[in-house]
Order: structure tokens, then sequence, then C-alpha cells
């Protein structure tokens, strides 16, 4: 690849890298340093067999990189590398600062992160590092200057992955002097700060700003508002230093895709502020086999990483072949579960397939966790499965770079996660990931594709828009779902949304203070059910019943209909559903946890009335995706459940996995998928998508 002007873009970058693989990146993390070195050719046989076409590398390795202070020994990532690229395998070259090296520690033992009650996490783990420390900053730094400089002309690197699920949060002196050059770069002066966190309540009021520091643990209940800012400046930290490894590495090879890989529903970093500053989504995925609908939250989490760069596809960067090695009782997939959640993926948005990792390790903290390669070698079932999927995949360059369009938003938003989950509220037990994915779960059952989106976004693209829990809401955000209303838009808002602003303080007025407006309706208290399993009943205007748990309000209408009553408990009688006609849209507001089947028609009314149709009508378990671009149009049909169903794939087109025609119902196995090259009519659409 040749050296590139600093304008490329992320775009141009994945490009690059999709010709460059021959469509869809398939392999996994590659650890080499922890094998002798016959293994490697074995290795690389193997994986030419599988179709191997980029592994990552040196991710834990820095004590290895650099074996003393200054003192670095890169000789056998040579080696690895050049047998990689002689082979025909391409690298994703990581910067090894997850796992400050021995040494280090030894010379300077306040790297390690503080824990809110003062004390200090050991070495012999990873993550260990406080990401405000200057030493750990300089060496890191370092080090990822020597490794851009030595490998930026290398002809096996692909690209670079910067750390390793970044996320310890440190409560250490390095972490207080840096939050309080934070918070005054953000209130500039004292008085801001008092007031924005409400320091009077509880005599907290500072005078200087020296005592200002991070929220170690407190004797008792803490400053909310500290906290939230304590949750941003975390999050803040960790992607400064993530972007100056970026830019680092940016320098030696401006036309290289750089990442970090993100987790599953991870609450420490705002991965809206992050994903703006990568070339693309990277996922680590860990679905439980022993959970029956670990599907639909991993579906979440691929609508969310397609959504973070407005549809950009993104990458699968790690997925276990069998089990993982992290739970109590780690059960290994069945087979054909891994196939499935690999084009699971893909129909959702995704450009690659990897795993961690590729050879099972023999010792170690992680040596249950599965590999491509296990413990008994190539001849399994796993091998097996991983070689079959890759010659597959083989055939699908032209699902790679494709894209998907949506006309439902559903919010998701780091501010008003932290904020809900800080306690001191009417019920401090709420999952905000739950809830999302309690209003996303009707959605994904009628196979309904839908983007996400955070709190302030311009929302001007869609025709429903849903807020789960947005507890805090800013004025913009606020702006933004009235001007989308009253624009012709439709809103669905469930309970706890719009109660806080920016600061994590209480809308005056009725409840949810931002929303009132829109809603045309107001609480004037907020009454949580007492203990789990408590339910009210609900008549519904149109004469039904439901019922509804967890949390009720006692909501008043200034204008909005009522779509179903509180018909039992301290409520009875008060509305419980509204829906609120708004300049040319409609705002419905659920003041309390209703029922699955209330959900979902209410949800379906909404969309219909919104013209939101189905990808396919496919039954139930049954997912479907459409991806469309380059003058193409794919349809993934997935079947998630345990037994055959038929699907009407209507005038189809042709299943690139078995290369035949397919039209009208099909019967698909258990975990069996479908990726139709769909005939004109729908590809003359294709190209439309975002
Ligand atoms: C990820 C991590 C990998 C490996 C994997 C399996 O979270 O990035 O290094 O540990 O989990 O547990």
């Amino acid at each position: 690849m040749t050296r590139e002007d600093s304008t490329t873009t992320s775009e141009e970058r994945l490009r690059r890298l999709r010709e460059r693989l021959g469509g869809i990146a398939y392999g996994g993390d590659y650890n080499p340093e922890q094998w002798p070195r016959e293994v490697w050719d074995e290795d690389v046989r193997l994986m030419k067999d599988a179709g191997v076409n980029l592994v990552t590398l040196a991710v834990f390795s820095w004590g290895r990189l650099e074996t003393a202070d200054g003192e670095y020994n890169f000789g056998w990532l040579d080696d690895i590398m050049d047998l990689l690229h002689a082979n025909g395998i391409g690298v994703d070259l990581a910067t090894p600062d997850a796992v400050p090296p021995a040494w280090l520690i030894a010379q300077y033992p306040d790297i390690l992160p503080v824990l809110a009650d003062g004390s200090t996490f050991g070495f012999g783990s990873r993550q260990h590092f406080d990401v405000s420390h200057p030493v750990y900053q300089a060496k890191s730094r370092a080090i990822a200057e020597k490794m851009g400089e030595r490998y930026a002309g290398h002809p096996a690197l692909c690209m670079w992955h910067i750390n390793n699920e970044y996320g310890p949060v440190s409560y250490g002196p390095h972490a207080d002097l840096a939050f309080r050059e934070w918070l005054q770069a953000k209130y500039s002066s004292l008085e801001a700060l008092n007031s924005a966190w409400s320091t009077d309540v509880w005599g907290q009021v500072y005078s200087a700003w020296a005592q200002v520091n991070a929220p170690a643990q407190p004797r008792t209940w803490s400053n909310p508002s500290r906290r939230l800012d304590y949750h941003r400046f975390t999050s803040d930290s960790m992607l400064a230093h993530y972007r100056t490894q970026r830019d680092i590495l940016r320098r030696f090879t401006p036309g290289l895709p750089i990442v970090t890989n993100f987790m599953r529903f991870y609450k420490n970093n705002d991965y809206w502020a992050w994903a703006a500053e990568e070339d693309a989504a990277a996922l680590d995925i860990y679905p439980d086999p022993r959970e029956q609908d670990a599907h639909v939250a991993a579906a979440l989490n691929f609508d969310l990483m397609r959504s973070l760069r407005k549809g950009q596809p993104w990458l699968v960067m790690e997925q276990a072949t069998a089990a993982v090695s992290q739970w109590s009782v780690n059960v290994s997939k069945l087979p054909g579960k891994m196939r499935l959640g690999s084009y699971q993926a893909i129909a959702q948005g995704a450009d690659s397939i990897l795993f961690f990792q590729w050879r099972q390790a023999s010792g170690g903290t992680e040596r249950f966790h599965s590999g491509m390669v296990n413990h008994a070698g190539p001849n399994t079932r796993v091998f097996r499965e991983v070689c079959e999927l890759g010659r597959e995949l083989k055939g699908l360059s032209g699902v790679a770079g494709t894209r998907s369009a949506a006309k439902v938003a559903i919010v998701f938003d780091w501010d008003c996660w932290w904020a809900l989950e800080l306690g001191n509220s009417p019920r401090s037990d709420l999952s905000y990931p739950q809830e999302v994915l309690r209003l996303y779960r009707p959605f994904f059952d009628a196979n309904i594709p839908v983007d996400f989106v955070h709190a302030g976004s311009d929302l001007s693209g869609y025709s429903l828009v849903v807020l789960p829990a947005s507890y805090l809401l800013t004025d913009q955000a606020a702006q933004r779902i009235e001007d989308f209303v009253s624009g012709g838009g439709r809103l669905v808002a469930s309970y706890l949304s719009g109660i806080v602003d920016q600061d994590n303080t209480i809308r005056l007025g009725g409840y949810p203070g931002a929303l009132r407006n829109v809603l045309g309706a107001w609480s004037e208290e907020l009454h949580p059910l007492a203990g789990d399993g408590e339910e009210v009943k609900l008549s519904t205007a149109d004469g039904g019943t439901a019922s509804a748990d967890y949390w009720t309000e006692h909501l008043h209408t200034t204008g909005a209909d009522v779509l179903a009553t509180y018909a039992s408990g301290r409520l009875a009688g008060a509305p419980a559903v509204t829906r609120n006609t708004f300049g040319a849209g409609t705002a419905v507001y659920l003041s309390s946890r209703v029922d699955g089947t209330f959900l979902e028609q209410l949800l379906a009314t909404e969309r219909d009335a919104a013209g939101i149709r189905p990808e396919l009508n496919a039954p139930r378990g049954v997912q479907v995706r459409r991806r469309t671009g380059n003058g193409s149009s794919f349809l993934l049909v997935l079947n998630h459940n345990d037994a055959p169903s038929g699907v009407d794939v209507g005038a189809g087109g042709t299943d690139l996995l078995t290369g035949t025609d397919v039209t009208g119902t099909v019967e698909l196995a258990a975990n069996g998928v479908l990726v139709i090259e769909e005939a004109t009519s729908a590809a003359t659409a294709a190209g439309t998508g975002r």
C-alpha cells in the first residue's frame, strides 16, 4: 500500500482494506510469542486452510517488545510479519499498551490504577494502568513511535489496533490532577462548578480548585453531578490517550485504518465520542450460549456498531469459536451457532469475522477459551466449521462495503446511562441497557431495521423515534425532539425520560420537564411499584385490558389522548399511556412498564402509521436484513430457531452460499442462513443505503 496524504478518509481506508483482503476480513488475534517457532509454520499452513486473511498481532506483547526501559526487541515480530506476508496473510498490528510490563510497574508502581476505596490494583492481570499517569503516557507514546517507524513500510501491515478494550478507571493522584484540569476547561470558574454540581446541598461548596478531586469512596451517598462528570472525564481521558496513539501512527501510515476494540453494553466509555475518532467501530462480542435470546442482545449491539459511524460497515474484532472462559459455567456453542452468529453480524453490517484467538492457549488465564485451533489440534468439529466458514466468506466479497438503511431511530446515550444508574433516584435498580433492549426487541422480532442515535442527534431522516428511559436530555436534545415531532415525526418515549438537564439537575414544573410540551402531558408524582412482581391493571381506549409493572406515574394530560388508563392500584382512573398531536407529528408517552403484548401492538400501530414495513414477513425467530450498494442488493435470512422454518423470500435471487436460485417459500433448517443476491427490482433500489 502506498503512502497517502493525510486527507485520506476513513471510507477510503476501509475500501482499500477490503480490496486488499478480497472482501470480508477473516482471522483473529494471534499470539505467536506464546508458541515455539516450529508451531508458527503449522499456524500459517492451517491459516491458509481456513481462509484466514488477517490476524491481529502484539496486543499483549509490550514486555516482549521492550524488555527493559528503552531496550526494544522487534526481531521476533519482524520474523512473524515476514512469515505471514510470505503466506499472503495481512496483519492488524496492535500497540501493546494495554499491558504495561513488569519492569515499568516496578519502576513506577503508581501507574497501577487506584480503586475508589483507595486500594490499588496489583500487577498480574491486564489493563493495569492509570491513563492519566505521565510516564505511562510517555512510554506508550514511545512504543507507538517505534512501531510506526519500523512497520509503516512492511508489506503485511493492513491496519492498526490501539490498546485493548480501554476501560480502567482510577481514582489516584494522577487522575485527581487530570480531572481538575478537565473541570477547569469545562467550567472556567468555581462558581459555575458549584452551581452545576448543586454543592449547597449537603454543604459541599468548593472555595479553591485544589479542593476538587476525583470522587473517591464517600462516607455515604455522594454528589450525582460530580460523579456524572467523572464518568465523562474518564471516557474523555482514555479517548485522549487513544487519539494520541492514533495520531502518531497516522503520521507513518495515513492510508491505513486505525481502530480500538469496543465491548458489548460497555458503560465506561461514550462510544459515540469514540467512534467519531476511529476509522471503523470494532466490537468484541461474546453472547452466552446458555441464554436462549442471546442473539437479540447481540443484534442490539450490532445495530449500535452500525449506527456509531452512520451506517458505515463495522468490524467484528473478537468472538469465540466455541466456549469462553470468563463465566462460572462456560458452555460451548452448539454446532452451527458460530456460523449463524457470524452471518448475523454480517447481516447487520459487519465486514469482518475475527476471533479471539487463533490458537487456544495452553497456559495462562484464558487457557480454556476456545480458539480457531483448539487444544486437540485441527482434527476437530470446531476447526472444520472454521474452515467451512472461511471458504463461504470468500464468495461474499460483493457484500463487503454495502450498507443498510432504517427509518426507526432508538436513542442510546451514555449520558442517559450514567445519570440514570447513579442511584439516589426513586428506583435505583433500573438497568439502562435492559430498558433499551425492551423497546428494541419488538422491532427486532418484526424485522424492522433500526438505527441508534445519541440524544442530541439530528432526527430529520427518521419517521419514528423511540426514547427508552432517556433520563438526561440537554436543551438542544429536547429542541431536536420537538422539531422532529412538529415536523411530522412520530415519537414514543418511555418513563424516566427527560427528567434531568445536562448537569443532572431536575427540570422543574412537572415531569418529564424536557418533554412536557411535546407529550401534552405531565406527571405530578413518580410512583415506582414496590417489590418485584407487583403489577397494575390497565384498561385500553379500545375496551381491552393490559398490565404493567415496575413503575407508575401520576399523569395529567394537557391535550394528549389517553390510550390506556390505570385500572388498579393507587393511580386507578389516571392516564397511563397517552398520545399527543404536536404540529404535524405525534408523541406517545408510556408512564409505566407495560406488558410485552401491549408494547408490541402499540409499536406496530406507530410504525404502520409512519409507513414503515418489515424487510420481509418472516416467522418469529427468523431474522431478515438487507444490505445494498454498488448496484447490488443482498437479503440475508437467518433462522435462529432450533427447528426448520418456512420463509417466503418473494422474488428472491441467487443464494450465494449454495449458488442456487431461491424464490417463494423456502424451508430454512435450524441455524440455517441464506445470503440472497436479489434479482433486479431490489437491486435497482440499491445504492440508496445511507
Ligand atoms: C476480550 C479480550 C481478549 C480476550 C477475550 C476472551 O475481552 O479483548 O483479549 O480476553 O475477551 O475472553
